[in-house]
């Protein structure tokens, strides 16, 4: 049986064995296993270097190290098993099985939290179903691992309790109510994560619930990403497709607070949410098609990739901008059209993105948009309801 929370931890003496360094755009995993875990678990730096060069990012440079002696962090009460959602396998919700595994060791610049909450979002589902935009098949086999998941811990937002911090670890203490990103590197659908704490980590705000707070990174993040390279500005007219979603919600809060004009495009049942979330005009598109509207858009930002940047310029002022969120490779490629562009790719998983993020919340320039929450031990169904496309904003698995 699973053994939760802090009265069933044993103190962790077992030897370390294994150890490896992992990369991505922002920083590095340390990966450290005991001798029974075979080091599958996480995006390996080659890996993501290719993915990042495919999508124009810059190459990052693999480092391997073996782990320092004082890596073992000074608290030792850590649990040396844990509940875990793995995907060993791409496909359905039935490849997703709940096991136990051995509980990660933080390095010494690592926070391990204790997972409260945890978002399942659209880019989980992606990974299992290997259901990818057009011309990005190859790249996420690429990246997420050929025949099966290389990390088979999805998940890619974590709120919880600091159960240990790293010898080098400054700001975070054991105890502290923490919100982090592992963004691709996933592993937080399990009861403990480690997180380098050069990722995007934040004390979660003494008001905000876990639950909420789980719910905000994943569509705030892109939507800051978004509007940052698309440098929206006050007074412009916004257009935002799937303004329901967990990535549109955002958008039209945070179009909104930018002073942006903003129109959402949603279905009927979803206008009075998008109205609620500030936006000065709804389209419902079961009864409207914006393309055949008379108007025009500083920006078209498609989260759903239900558009194009073809059919969306005649609906683009001069020097607007298509953002392409879920669109296909094609859009990400899209030549600019004498002074209109497309901008797409993957959104930036930035430390200073999520610390700006909670202050927007605090602030209230952006609510949590929760559809629903599921209790860990019901992922599945989480994943199902995800996998419909129909939720409205986020979806949040919580521990008992
Ligand atoms: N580029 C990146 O880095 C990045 C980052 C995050 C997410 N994404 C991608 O962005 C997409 C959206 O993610 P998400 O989490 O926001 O998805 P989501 O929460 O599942 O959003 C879908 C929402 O859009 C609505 N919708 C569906 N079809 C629509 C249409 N034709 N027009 C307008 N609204 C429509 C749905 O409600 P109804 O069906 O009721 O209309 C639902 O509320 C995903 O494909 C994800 O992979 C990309």
């Amino acid at each position: 049986m699973p053994r939760q929370g802090h009265t069933d931890m044993v103190a962790f003496d077992a030897p370390l064995s294994r150890c490896r360094w992992s990369g991505s755009k922002e920083g590095r995993v340390l990966q450290t296993y005991r001798a029974m875990d075979p080091p599958k678990v996480g995006l390996r730096a080659r890996h993501a270097s290719a993915y990042a060069l495919l999508l124009r990012y810059p190459p990052v440079p693999l480092q391997l190290s073996a782990m320092p002696a004082t890596a073992v962090p000074s608290t030792a009460h850590i649990p040396a098993t844990m509940r875990a959602w793995v995907c060993n396998h791409y496909g359905g919700t039935d490849v997703l099985a709940l096991e136990m595994r051995p509980c990660p060791i933080p390095g010494p610049r690592d926070v391990l939290i204790r997972v409260l909450a945890a978002s399942v979002s659209s880019a989980d589902v992606r990974i299992r179903t290997q259901n990818l935009p057009r011309g990005f098949g190859l790249m996420g086999r690429l990246a997420f691992g050929l025949a099966r998941p290389r990390q088979p811990v999805l998940g890619t937002d974590v709120a919880g309790l600091v159960e240990a911090v790293g010898r080098d670890v400054q700001g975070f203490q054991p105890g502290d109510a923490v919100l982090g990103v592992a963004g691709v590197a996933m592993g937080c659908h399990a009861e403990y994560c480690v997180l380098p704490a050069s990722r995007p980590l934040v004390h979660k705000p003494a008001r905000m619930s876990f639950t909420a707070a789980a719910s905000l990174p994943f569509g705030g993040m892109t939507a800051l990403h978004f509007w940052s390279k698309a440098q929206v500005r006050a007074g412009e007219k916004v257009l935002v497709i799937g303004a329901s979603g967990a990535v549109g919600s955002a958008m039209v809060q945070l179009a909104q607070h930018r002073g942006a004009q903003v129109t959402g495009v949603c279905s009927t049942g979803n206008v009075a949410l998008v109205r609620s979330l500030g936006a000065h005009a709804v389209i419902d598109y079961t009864e409207q098609d914006f393309t055949q509207i008379d108007q025009r858009w500083d920006v078209i930002a498609d989260t759903v990739g239900a558009s194009s940047f073809a059919v969306c310029l005649p609906r683009l002022n001069e020097y607007g901008r298509y953002m392409s969120v879920a669109g296909s490779l094609m859009e990400v490629l899209a030549r600019p059209r004498a002074t209109r562009r497309s901008i797409g790719g993957p959104a930036a998983e930035r430390a200073q993105d999520l610390q700006l993020l909670m202050e927007l919340a605090q602030a209230g320039a952006l609510r949590p948009v929760i559809d629903c929450t599921y209790p860990f031990s019901e992922l599945p169904a989480a994943h199902a309801y995800v996998e419909t496309g129909r939720k409205r904003g986020a979806v949040v698995v919580t521990m008992p």
